[in-house]
Parts: C-alpha cells; sequence; structure tokens
C-alpha cells in the first residue's frame, strides 16, 4: 500500500457550476463520443461531467454520487481515453488499469460496460472473478491487457500462479470503494496494491462513504479531487420509500400481498441469509410467483442464470442477499423490498439504489420487524432521513416509534425530532416505465387463504389478503 500523509481534498460540488449539456467538452477520445451515441447517452450526469475532465487530466478522485447516477461511466470514459492515447500494446502478462469490484456480477458487468463505450477502440479489455476456470482467465491474461476488471481473491490466485503482474499497472480504479476498504476486502487490496507503482491514478467511486472508510481512502489517495454530487449516502432521489411494521412470522404473506399489486413490474427482494433466501424463494414459488433466487451458495452457472432471467424480464422476483445489493444496473426493477433490514446500515442505501436508475422511479419498501428497532435506527442515521412509515404496528417492546395512527408519514418532524423523512412511498404504484422484455408467467399469485395476515397500513401497504387461490 502506498502511504501518503492525508491532504486536503479540492472539494468541488455540482450546485455551483452550470451542468454540461453534451459529452464533447469532456476532453474524450472522438471513438468514445461516437459510441456513447451510438447507446443514447447524449447527456453527461453531474457525476460525469465533474469528475471527468479532473481524470483525463490525470487527477486522483474520490468520487460520491447516489445509486444510479452513472459513476461506471465517469471513471470507465476518461481512463479509456488516456489509454487509448497509449497507442501500443500491452507486454505480455501486464495490466495497464486494474478495476476492482465486490462481486462477480458487478465485475462482468462493468466489464461489459466498458467494452460497450471502447467498442472498436483499440482496447483489450479483460474480466477475472471467481467461480470460472482459473487456467482459461490465466490463458486470456497471457498477451496483456488494457484494462482488467476482476473481484480481488481470484486476482491474488492469478498473481500467485505468475499468470499477471501488476508492475506496469497506471491505474487503480476501487468500484464500491467504501466497501473494498472495509474489512472483506482490506486485506486483499492491501496486497495487491502493494504490487502496483506508487506512480499511478487511482479513482474511487461509491455511493456512501462512511467516516472510517474516508479516513482509510486518503491513504490511497494522491492529492485527490474529491467529488461530491450528493452527500455520501443519501438514497436516490427519484425513490419512494417506505417502512412496514411487521412480525417476522407474517412477512411472506405481506410480501405476496406487494409483489401481487404490481403485476409484471420486476422486484428484488433482499433477505438476509442465503438459507433464508432460497426458502422464501420456494414459498414464494409455491405461491405461484415466478421468482428466481442469487446467493453465495449457488453455483456461478445458477447465479449467471438467475441474474440472466431477471434481466431478461422472464422472472418477476429476485430475492438476494447482500450479493446483489451493490452496482447492479438492472433498469427495469422497479420495486424493492428489504425483506430483513440489512446489519451494514450503508447497503440499505445500496439494496434500495436498485431500483430508480438513471432518472427512473422506483419503490422501496422495508420490512421491519420487532428485533429489527436498532437496525432501522442504524440506517435512518447512516441516510441522516427517517424512512416514511407506510403500514404496520410498531411492537410496543420494539422501539420509539409512535404508533401508525400519531406517525408522521410524509410529513417533516418537528425541528429537533431526528432526521428529516426520505422521500415517502406514494399512496398509488409509482409511475414507472418499468416494462419487463418479456411479461412473466403470471400464475396463481399469494399465500393460501388464512396462511398470512396482512398488516394494515397507509400508502401502498396491502389492506387485505390477495384473492386467495388453493393448489397450483
Ligand atoms: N449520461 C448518461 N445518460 C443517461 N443514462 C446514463 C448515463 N450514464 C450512465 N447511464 C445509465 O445509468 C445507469 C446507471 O449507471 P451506473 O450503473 O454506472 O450507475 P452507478 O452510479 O454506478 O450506480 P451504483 O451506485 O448503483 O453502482 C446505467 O443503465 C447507465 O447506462
Ligand atoms: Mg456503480
Amino acid at each position: 500500500m502506498r502511504l501518503r500523509a492525508p491532504c486536503p481534498f479540492a472539494l468541488w460540488r455540482i450546485t455551483k457550476d452550470k451542468p454540461l449539456e453534451n459529452f464533447n467538452d469532456l476532453g474524450l477520445a472522438p471513438m468514445l463520443l461516437q459510441n456513447l451515441d451510438g447507446l443514447g447517452l447524449h447527456k453527461p450526469t453531474p457525476i460525469q461531467a465533474k469528475s471527468i475532465p479532473h481524470i483525463v487530466r490525470g487527477r486522483d478522485i474520490l468520487g460520491l454520487a447516489q445509486t444510479g447516477t452513472g459513476k461506471t461511466a465517469a471513471f470507465g470514459l476518461p481512463m479509456l481515453t488516456r489509454i487509448i492515447a497509449y497507442g501500443k500494446r500491452p507486454t505480455p502478462k501486464t495490466v495497464r488499469a486494474l478495476v476492482l469490484a465486490p462481486t462477480r456480477e458487478l465485475a462482468s458487468q462493468i466489464h461489459d460496460n466498458l467494452a460497450a463505450y471502447a467498442k472498436d477502440a483499440p482496447v483489450r479489455i479483460q474480466r477475472v472473478v471467481g467461480g470460472a476456470s482459473l487456467n482459461v482467465q490465466a490463458e486470456r491474461l497471457a498477451k496483456g491487457c488494457d484494462v482488467l476488471i476482476a473481484t480481488p481473491g481470484r486476482l491474488i490466485d492469478l498473481i500467485e500462479r505468475r499468470a499477471v503482474v501488476l508492475s506496469e499497472t497506471k491505474y487503480l480504479v476501487l468500484d464500491e470503494a467504501d466497501q473494498m476498504l472495509d474489512i472483506g476486502f482490506i486485506h486483499a487490496l492491501r496486497r495487491i496494491a502493494k504490487l502496483i507503482p506508487a506512480k499511478r491514478q487511482t479513482l474511487l467511486f461509491s455511493a456512501t462513504m462512511p467516516k472510517l472508510m474516508d479516513e482509510l481512502a486518503q491513504s490511497y489517495l494522491n492529492d485527490p479531487v474529491r467529488i461530491e454530487v450528493a452527500t455520501a449516502g443519501k438514497a436516490a432521489d427519484k425513490i419512494d420509500q417506505g417502512i412496514h411494521f411487521t412480525t417476522q412470522g407474517e412477512k411472506a404473506a405481506l410480501l405476496a400481498e406487494y409483489v401481487s399489486r404490481h403485476p409484471g413490474e420486476l422486484a428484488v427482494v433482499f433477505n438476509r441469509t442465503k438459507h433464508g433466501s432460497d426458502k422464501l424463494a420456494k414459498l414464494l414459488e409455491k405461491w405461484g410467483f415466478s421468482v428466481t433466487a442469487i446467493h453465495g451458495n449457488k453455483s456461478q452457472g445458477q447465479r449467471e442464470r438467475a441474474l440472466a432471467s431477471f434481466r431478461a424480464g422472464e422472472v418477476q422476483v429476485l430475492v438476494a442477499t447482500d450479493v446483489a445489493a451493490r452496482g447492479l444496473d438492472i433498469p427495469q426493477v422497479a420495486h424493492v423490498y428489504n425483506y430483513d433490514l440489512p446489519n451494514v446500515p450503508e447497503n440499505y442505501v445500496h439494496r434500495i439504489g436498485r431500483t430508480a436508475r438513471a432518472g427512473r422511479d422506483g419503490r422501496a419498501v422495508a420490512f421491519c420487524g420487532p428485533m429489527e428497532m436498532s437496525d432501522l435506527r442504524a440506517i435512518e442515521a447512516a441516510m441522516g432521513a427517517r424512512i416514511p412509515v407506510i403500514g404496520g404496528e410498531v411492537h410496543p417492546e420494539g422501539g420509539t416509534r409512535p404508533p401508525p395512527g400519531q406517525q408522521n408519514r410524509g410529513k417533516k418532524p418537528h425541528r429537533g425530532q431526528g432526521p428529516k423523512p426520505a422521500r415517502p412511498a406514494q399512496e398509488k404504484p409509482a409511475a414507472t416505465d418499468a416494462k419487463p422484455a418479456q411479461k412473466p408467467t403470471q400464475k396463481r399469485r399469494g399465500p393460501p387463504r388464512g396462511k398470512g395476515k396482512p398488516a394494515q397500513g397507509g400508502g401502498d401497504a396491502p389492506k387485505r389478503p390477495a384473492r386467495a387461490q388453493r393448489g397450483h
């Protein structure tokens, strides 16, 4: 790891400057501009407009912007511009730019995004992730590559096999930077960073950056520009959020109610455990929903198939652990349900950020059981906002929330009563342009009659059980 004395960031906030109207003035390579046009990307998002000119000029960046606001292109486009300017192939087994991401699916998505931006450009882009053949990946790296997108564990395996060297690496990108700096990845990251020359450009991007990570981030950066489009940790603007108090035993029926109210609209359901995800997916399937699951105990083939069928709109519900919380971009996702609240508070913002991407609308409902009140408080503290209550009753021993009748649904709390409310869920289902590519199979949906007692509440909270249909 390259340790440097912490230095003050140059703070450049979007609000101070006029937004740029197109990509032409940002210093990007002309062939990238052409590809952006072909992809239908005409106007840079704020994080792109603010980051790209600095990165093109070679500055280190700490970029913080809400979920779904185009951070991939914000680091990808200027980095590709600089790499295209080299004009010669990398030497065998070397990597010019290394992008690290926390999950295989996110690494693959970044790979596909960069490959689309760099279509027909003389740039070799590779990806190495766990769950696939080491030999095949080693072969791919033999010729050297311009950009390598990797999960840290697999990259270390390949380094140990001497399939790849980082001695000529000039760019290091940490996507989901706060997670990469956290306990699960920091040891691997330290090992990898030590192998990269100190003279490099480092780009850190995320939607959240807890204070501790922020301090650690500085040791990886050299005289960085800090670009903070919105306060770090703020949820995406267009998500209608709501919290529904319930009990653990009632959550499945409640979820079935919510999903039934939005036929054909894609929903991600987050569950804390792998076993819980499987159990819930099976139950929903039994109740007639079109559902698939993704978590760390599935084989890579199963993970890829689950995501592909969900992306294609062939299944309506994806039940997932936090393996799907960060970075995944499936524009048609209209709803996120936090079946269990996350135990890492920042992950709430990432989980709900799977909807309302690139300016779309989306809804996020969190089910909060009596044992989860402290998780809820931690989430609200991390976001600096209260989540409006849209249904259910708080457990008498569960916490300090007022009873539903007196809740400040959608209203601003009085001064000194805690953080401001997040955007409340609307009475009607949120307008969304989410259209599954293929309409999911609509079978009988919902739990058998009497199996679950749906909680009563305001907003979009289900008010009565779905019409029960026995058998399947
Ligand atoms: N300039 C743009 N105009 C319109 N859409 C864009 C633009 N840039 C990126 N997008 C689209 O926005 C979506 C979100 O982009 P991306 O995945 O990079 O977001 P992100 O900020 O990295 O989100 P997260 O924090 O969840 O990782 C993608 O579908 C992408 O194609
Ligand atoms: Mg991202």
